[in-house]
């Protein structure tokens, strides 16, 4: 029988500036009525609010050029170029992702949070829809707040003092090769650069504090690759649990893309996928990192 999450996030706050809605029990809202290009501050402070409250926001019917998507992440924090994946032209801090009519190829097919493997992971993803196909290419979130409130009191007790080694392009990734590998394999689509002296490989409590909202979640993803101080072998069987257990669809929610959608989303308490199931049809989106702080 399936574990039931033994606590739901916690509903503390209305608000009166725009239409927000669930869209799923463990976490998400999207957002209606607004213009992120024209936000007063204390608009700005609800989103602000309701994303760490929600963790992950779609706000609808936006239009934003690379800049203004810029200007927007800019509210939030520092923006963080991607360590591994080649940003578009004249803006080094946005990535898009695209998947053309005649490619199958996913980017990013198994629960993770982004830059994991930074010293200083990503805060916030914010993605802006371009192109959608008219069905399909959903991303799913799962709540690692969940995730560490529903593993029991000896698994807290043992996790607590462990870190695990994250890794930006380890050999473990299901084809066995290196991103730059894949690329020239035709596996997949995302052009790579050398991440040159960037730290790409980071040792993070796997029981992480939210600096924020100061509570616990379990920081495991695709990227962790070992436990500090284990064995590979070692490692392994509880990896495979605690990421299975992370991703259990009662900690989930779905999101249905639009054209105009803004998705933001926070690394720190969360996990995302994309589901690859729209060959045929394009699917193009600009990611914008936003950096955070040192886990602990
Ligand atoms: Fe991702």
């Amino acid at each position: 029988m399936a574990e039931v999450a033994k606590s739901q996030p916690v509903k503390v706050r209305e608000y009166n500036r725009f239409k927000i809605t669930p869209i799923a029990g463990a976490l998400g809202a999207e957002i209606h009525g607004i213009d992120v290009n024209n936000l007063d501050d204390e608009t700005f402070d609800d989103i602000h609010s309701a994303w760490l409250q929600y963790q992950v926001l779609a706000i609808r019917d936006q239009d934003v050029t690379p800049d203004q998507q810029k200007e927007f992440g800019r509210r939030f924090g520092d923006l963080q170029p991607h360590a591994f994946n080649a940003p578009i032209d004249g803006h080094p801090e946005i990535t898009e992702i695209f998947k053309d009519k005649h490619e199958t190829a996913n980017n990013g097919g198994r629960w993770h949070t982004d830059q994991h493997y930074r010293t200083e992971p990503a805060k916030m993803t914010m993605l802006f829809a371009h192109e959608m196909p008219p069905h399909g290419g959903d991303t799913c979130f799962a709540n690692t707040y969940l995730g560490y409130e529903s593993l029991s009191d000896g698994m807290k007790e043992m996790l607590g003092g462990l870190k695990g080694v994250n890794n930006g392009d380890s050999k473990k990734h299901p084809s066995g090769l290196t991103r730059m590998q894949r690329q020239n394999a035709g596996i997949s689509t995302m052009e790579q650069k050398d991440p040159g002296d960037e730290v790409t490989i980071s040792e993070h409590p796997i029981i992480r504090t939210h600096p924020e909202t100061g509570r616990k979640a379990l920081y495991v993803g695709s990227h962790t690759e070992r436990i500090a101080g284990w064995t590979d072998a070692e490692s392994e069987p509880l990896l495979t649990y605690l990421k299975t257990h992370n991703g259990q669809l009662h900690h989930t929610c779905r999101l249905q893309w639009e054209v105009g959608t803004i998705t933001m989303w926070d690394n720190r308490c969360c996990l995302h996928l994309a589901l690859n199931d729209y060959h045929g049809y394009r699917r193009r989106v600009h990611k914008l990192l936003i950096k955070g702080d040192k886990p602990f």
